[in-house]
């Protein structure tokens, strides 16, 4: 496989299933060797934004930080994947707008079925009552209006979510797999 450098942004609620197909795409791209940096929220905020909250200031700081370590790495002909709440559609179309090669993923599930797996416990604290800021339950989340692909990760497996995104990328020309040269 060759690839462009490019960034890969997974955007959706905490629970959607972001991290999943990231590290399934990691998987993917490791195993083509290539040039390849995963950005997940969750880590992210134990280094880089160590220290930020989740009010809409420190949100838009974090994905900002995201979004330009995204900016650097890309355009050296890296692959960024990131996988970030990055509730605000502005944040996010501001670092869109520096980035020359950005694809952005929806990773959408609903949240009554959010808050019925509930993998961390935190939307039975939200519903509670005992969590200011949790998106989608006491904070906002405002879904892409033209995202480059959709995942339904309620209704469709992992390996259909991956698929789907590695057929975007191809699509766009950011990656060329081995079997799709000529003979
Ligand atoms: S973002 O809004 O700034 O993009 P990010 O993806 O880095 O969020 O971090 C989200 C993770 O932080 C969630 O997966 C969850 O584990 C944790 N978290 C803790 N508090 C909150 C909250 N109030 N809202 C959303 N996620 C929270």
């Amino acid at each position: 496989m060759t690839h462009k450098g490019f960034t890969l942004w997974l955007t959706g609620m905490s629970g959607a299933g972001k991290s999943t197909i990231a590290e399934q795409l990691m998987a993917g791209f490791h195993a083509e060797q290539a040039k390849v940096e995963l950005l997940d929220g969750d880590i992210v905020r134990t280094n880089l934004s160590q220290g930020l909250g989740f009010s809409r200031e420190d949100r838009d700081t974090n994905v900002r930080r995201i979004g330009f370590v995204c900016e650097i790495l890309s355009r050296n002909g890296v692959i960024a994947v990131v996988a970030a709440i990055s509730p605000y559609r502005a944040t996010r179309d501001e670092v869109k707008a520096k980035i020359e090669n950005f694809v952005e993923v929806y990773v959408e599930c609903p949240v009554d079925v959010l808050a019925s797996r509930d993998v961390k416990g935190l939307y039975k604290k939200a519903l509670a009552g005992d969590m200011a800021n949790f998106t989608g339950i006491s904070d906002p989340y405002e879904p892409p209006e033209n995202p480059d692909v959709v995942i339904h990760s309620d209704t469709e497996t992992l390996s259909e979510s991956v698929d789907r995104i590695w057929r975007e990328l191809e699509r766009r020309e950011l990656i060329t797999r081995a079997t799709d040269l000529p003979a």
